[in-house]
């Protein structure tokens, strides 16, 4: 075999064209179909932000209506998957709580395998509106609380909220959960949608493809960081202890979490939304000790490892936001899982339109060609 260049981590290595979102790594920008996030969290709703991503242009005002009723007919899960997850046990882990829930969707999804444009689009649809209520669903089972039915007259991340707390959030709580699930709709490539695009390509099924990416997102370099981002703030507890946390974790070579992005290699855009949401709710509440340690520990990291391109990412202040909002820490991956459903099957779909079969190769570093050693000859 001639020689092959390694590209450790797939690290710059394009694999297919978008129009889904751009990342500027060096300004720290981030955009939707060309339209800014800080713009999108600002006058947008997560609905409409997943229309854009599936149809790659804004809705008008009738066609975002009519989306938003379709969202919402999706709502509630079939009596049959409300029963299994009654019974799945509650220690287990959350995300492969959730993988399981959708491969129960999935079986009773009898569109699940059709193939053609219109059956995807509504199980696209599907997906994203089911995953919301499957986790919420989940969340109360797993804290020994009965589900919550959808409110129909609210916004999908607002009713997420409310099928997960049991309690109708404020208008600024609302407004908070709605940005939450834009940012965290889309974001290129990472490991999750690579690992649904790497489904999808063999032309297996939207449900499959989801599963591979909330399987992918669960691991603390990817959408596990937010989780620990928080109990390393928790853990740190005081503004005055920040330094020495830094100091250990560097010389013991530990990652920090939040921080650190392939991509960005400037202040994560998503990471200064968050951070002002989470200033909004602690000055509601009147401590800001989470805020103070996160700033602090901001100046310390980037001081320390700025000049490797080591800054905040959305992990940094997600967390802690999700705290605030009163939800607990296992539940804030699963989530992530939920809002990023739609990205991984806008990439799906766009990859579709011209699908090529994802096989990269390995390079051969074993033994050279042997013969087999019968098990007595060892
Ligand atoms: N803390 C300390 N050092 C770090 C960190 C960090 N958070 N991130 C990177 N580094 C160092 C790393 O030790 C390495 O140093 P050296 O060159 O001296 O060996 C250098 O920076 C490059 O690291 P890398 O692992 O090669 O970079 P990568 O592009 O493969 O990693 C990352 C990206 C996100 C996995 C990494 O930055 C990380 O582990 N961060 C902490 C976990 C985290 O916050 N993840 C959430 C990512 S954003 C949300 C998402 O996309 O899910």
């Amino acid at each position: 075999m001639k020689e092959m260049e390694i590209f450790k981590g797939l690290e710059n290595v394009p694999i297919k064209e978008t129009v889904l979102s751009s990342i500027d790594g060096e300004q720290g920008k981030l955009y939707y179909v060309g339209y800014p996030i800080e713009e999108l969290v600002e006058y947008s709703s997560y609905e409409e932000v997943c229309f854009l991503l599936l149809n790659h242009r804004l809705p008008k005002r009738k066609e975002l209506e009519e989306y938003v009723n379709r969202l919402k007919a999706e709502r509630q899960l079939p009596p049959e998957v409300m029963e299994i997850l009654s019974e799945l046990p509650s220690k287990s882990p959350f995300m492969s709580v959730l993988r399981l829930g959708l491969d129960l969707l999935n079986v009773y999804d009898d569109e699940a395998e059709k193939n053609d444009e219109e059956s995807r689009l509504r199980v696209a649809l599907r997906i994203i509106s089911r995953m919301a209520t499957l986790a919420a669903v989940l969340y109360r089972y797993r804290n020994n609380l009965e589900p919550v039915g959808p409110a129909f007259e609210l916004p999908h991340a607002a009713n997420f909220l409310y099928m997960a707390t049991g309690r109708k959030p404020s208008e600024l709580e609302g407004k908070i959960m709605d940005a939450a699930f834009i940012l965290h709709a889309e974001h290129e490539l990472p490991a999750s949608s690579t690992a649904s695009l790497a489904v999808a390509s063999t032309l297996s099924d939207l449900y499959s493809a989801v599963s591979a990416g909330i399987g992918a997102l669960k691991g603390p370099l990817h959408g596990g960081a937010n989780e620990k981002a928080l109990e390393m703030l928790q853990e740190i507890g005081s503004v005055e202890k920040v330094d020495e946390y830094v100091r250990k974790a560097l010389a013991e070579k530990r990652r920090i979490m939040g921080f650190g992005h392939r991509v960005y290699k400037s202040f994560d855009p998503r990471a200064r939304i968050f951070k002002r949401y989470l200033w909004e709710l602690l000055n509601i509440k009147g401590d800001r000790t989470l805020l103070d340690i996160a700033d602090r520990l901001e100046e310390a990291v980037t001081r320390e490892l700025g000049s490797k391109g080591i800054f905040p990412n959305i992990d940094l202040y997600s967390g802690a936001v999700f705290h605030m909002l009163g939800l607990k820490k296992e539940f804030f991956t699963p989530m992530f899982a939920v809002a990023r459903s739609v990205g991984w099957i806008a990439h799906v779909l766009e990859y579709w339109r011209d699908n090529r079969l994802i096989r990269p190769r390995a390079v051969y570093v074993g033994p050279p060609p042997r013969r087999y050693v019968p098990i007595d000859e060892r």
